[in-house]
């Protein structure tokens, strides 16, 4: 969208459009509405970015809930946008810490912005593209919240007058969800100095811990169970080495590396199978799980947890053992076929087996549904038949 057509939008010929859009949507479909909104003379730029604008607002309710109503986007910034818990989870973080003022360097739509200003911190946008700044700033608006964005190169901001430096830096296109720190812009140089001082960076889940510098906190975070990101807290804000927070409808749960047992037993897998959760995974916080659910790991490597005893924690999901099966592939079929499983969910770490294709070769035809966990153990690949534990059963 071109600048002056956002502006037309927020005009009041804009927004007359945009609340017939909105009233129209699933109603009428977009290309006869497309067209009467024209011939009522309304330019046809501003009708395609009304018509947008209101697509993107649906698509983006499972990001943003309630406020996804009311705020702008462009779709990509919508793709790069934090989601509303996981920018308010950063915020809540931030504030407890008791900085007032806050710069966010590449602020997009403001998913995080907004966030910030919500948890009372006194915040300033910087933003290169000039659509997405304007959009910022509306939606700083729109959400009752107050804040300043300006149009600039991030890069260079004097921060200095800020208790805050946030980050996010975006990836080059066409980098898919791996950590390069080369496609970031700004820089990953810039986010690293911004972490010598008083910087909090929003990154990948992929980065690896030996690119975390020296007394920065890494955090990595899940959200309704699926990672999405890590974020690192320069020294002043740094609790911990390395924390896994669990986001859920239920609250956050937060384990850390101070919560590592100084020993961490291996052995046999016991009755109880624990799946860690990513955010714990990549935190490198598993056997962490393994002492809050008195048991230990099944192999030093392995990122599964076994125990005697059933602890519901946020941590993990855990799997009742119900038998074990023969690991090769032929008696394995065999097995599920004299239990009558039809329909197998395969898990697996730690062995190279890719679960669609496996469970394509078994041709399983049986009534049953059945999950099995393929791992190793020890060293050595083994099976087995488990009961997935909801919260509800
Ligand atoms: C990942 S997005 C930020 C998303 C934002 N945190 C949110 O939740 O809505 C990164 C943003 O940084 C902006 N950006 C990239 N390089 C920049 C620079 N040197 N100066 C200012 N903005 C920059 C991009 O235009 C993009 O909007």
């Amino acid at each position: 969208m071109e600048p002056a057509t956002f502006d037309l939008l927020l005009g009041p010929e804009g927004q007359h459009v945009l609340r017939e859009a909105t009233e129209a949507y699933g109603r009428v479909d977009d290309l006869v509405l497309g067209t009467r909104l024209r011939a009522a003379g309304h330019p046809p730029d501003l009708v395609a970015a009304a018509i947008g604008q209101v697509a993107l607002r649906r698509r983006a309710a499972s990001k943003m809930g309630a406020d996804a109503a009311s705020m702008y986007f462009t779709p990509d910034a919508l793709e790069q946008a934090t989601r509303t818990p996981v920018a308010a989870h950063r915020a809540a973080r931030l504030q407890a810490l008791g900085p007032r003022t806050l710069v966010d360097l590449g602020c997009g739509i403001g998913a995080d912005l907004t966030a910030f200003a919500r948890a009372g911190l006194h915040v300033h946008g910087v933003e290169l593209d000039p659509v997405r700044a304007a959009m910022a700033r509306q939606n700083l608006a729109a959400l009752d919240l107050s804040g300043t964005v300006e149009v600039a190169d991030a890069t260079a901001v004097d921060t200095s007058a800020y208790d805050v430096a946030f980050v996010d830096p975006a990836r080059r296109s066409g980098r898919g969800r791996t950590f390069d720190p080369q496609a970031f812009t700004p820089p990953w140089p810039f986010v690293e100095a911004l972490l010598e001082q008083n910087g909090v960076a929003k990154v990948l889940p992929g980065l690896a811990h030996d690119l975390v510098p020296e007394g920065v906190e890494a955090e990595w975070v899940s959200e309704r169970g699926d990672l999405v990101e890590a974020c690192l807290w320069g020294r002043p804000f740094a609790g911990a080495s390395r924390r896994a927070s669990v986001l859920s409808a239920t609250g956050t749960a937060t384990l850390t590396d101070e919560d590592l047992p100084e020993d961490v037993p291996v052995g046999e897998p016991a009755e109880w199978w624990y799946e860690p959760d990513d955010a714990v995974v990549r935190a490198g916080l598993v056997a962490a799980v393994a002492s809050l659910t008195g048991g230990r790991l099944v192999d030093p490597h392995i990122a599964y947890v076994s125990s005697a005893t059933h602890v519901a924690t946020p941590f993990a999901r855990p799997f009742r053992v119900l038998d074990e099966l023969p690991y090769r592939e032929k008696q394995l079929r065999a097995a599920l076929r004299e239990r009558d499983v039809g329909t197998l969910t395969i898990k697996k770490r730690g062995v190279s087996v890719v679960p669609e294709v496996l469970v394509k070769r078994l041709r399983l035809t049986g009534s049953a549904t059945a999950t099995v966990i393929l791992t190793r153990v020890q060293g050595e690949g083994r099976a087995f038949l488990v009961d997935p534990v909801t919260a509800s059963s």
